[in-house]
């Protein structure tokens, strides 16, 4: 598929093979093959970029971790989610974040744009509301941007004036061409948050299904530049997707690369073995799509 070290086949019958395991020649790990290619590298995201080759992807999702909220609105040192006892020793802080000045956002940005196929490619980006409104506008340089997604968490999380139960998803396109696959989807996505997961900032695979429901077609490459822990890896498998990821962190590559193995020979989502989906609400998942 996508990396400089040459294209591989897509369109392949074959089975996708669980565990397959193997390291390329460009550092990643390769826990399957086509048609389901699913590749996981542990680099830098600009560095991660520059490795895949120019129009190459088809859906980006993605959910960095930005600096900007933690450091300006000053809690605890940016330590906001997750467990004390996991801080890194060097920052205080519970995982590394993607520094987010507005010089470093356009460089990820303008990485994204050269890699998101001209005729296929959309791009899916998560916010937080203060990053939302500092570098949410940058991405209209770049992308023809199309919505912006409301996700609703249901039940309310942390916040110094009123608790924060949304955050944000600017949906953009590479060009002006490619429709959605499925047109009665509403801006506006319910599902319950991940209490207690093992990775802090771990979010619902449904939020990354949704996206790729909307976005992917049977052997599109979707890819993830802040994998975490591999929830939009987990997505991109029901979708019948190709998945190339990558996290800064070693600890977030290696809960990702187990979870799908894990997923690829038993079925279960380890790290979600229950689904976010409120009842009542219209699912808008690959299980829909089926049912
Ligand atoms: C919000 S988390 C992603 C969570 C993920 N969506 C999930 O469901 O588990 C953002 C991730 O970005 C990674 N990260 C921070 N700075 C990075 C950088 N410069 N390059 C690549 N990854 C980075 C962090 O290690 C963290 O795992």
């Amino acid at each position: 598929m996508s990396t400089k070290e040459g294209r591989g086949s897509t369109a392949s019958t074959a089975r996708a093979q669980a565990d397959v395991s193997s390291t390329t020649t460009r550092g990643a790990v390769l826990l399957a093959t086509e048609p389901r290619r699913i590749e996981i590298y542990n680099a830098d995201c600009l560095q991660f970029l520059s490795l895949l080759e120019t129009g190459s992807v088809d859906v980006v999702t993605t959910d960095p971790a930005y600096s900007g909220m933690n450091n300006l609105l000053k809690l605890g040192h940016g330590r906001i989610v997750g467990e004390y006892k996991d801080r890194g020793s060097a920052t205080g802080k519970w995982f590394v974040e993607f520094e987010d000045s507005a010089e470093n956002y356009r460089k990820l940005l303008i990485e994204l744009r050269r890699v998101l196929n001209p005729a296929t490619g959309h791009l899916y980006m998560m916010f937080d509301s203060y990053s939302l409104l500092t570098l949410g506008v940058l991405v209209r340089e770049y992308f023809d941007v199309k919505n912006l997604i409301t996700w609703d968490k249901v039940s309310i999380g942390m916040g110094h004036y009123f608790r924060r139960r949304q955050e944000f998803i600017l949906f953009a396109t590479r060009h002006n061409s490619r429709k959605l696959r499925n047109h009665s989807i509403p801006d506006v996505w319910r599902y319950r948050r991940v209490f207690g997961g093992r990775y802090p900032t771990q979010k619902p695979v449904e939020v990354f299904d949704t996206m790729l429901f909307a976005s992917a077609f049977p052997g599109a490459v979707v890819c993830d530049p802040f994998v975490g822990s591999g929830s939009s890896a987990i997505a991109a498998l029901r979708n019948d997707c190709v998945f190339v990821g990558n996290d800064i962190s070693p600890v977030a590559t290696e809960l990702t690369c187990q979870r799908i193995r894990d997923y690829l020979t038993s079925g279960v989502d380890m790290l979600q073995p229950a689904s976010a989906a409120v009842p009542g609400e219209p699912k808008f998942t690959k299980d829909s799509r089926e049912s």
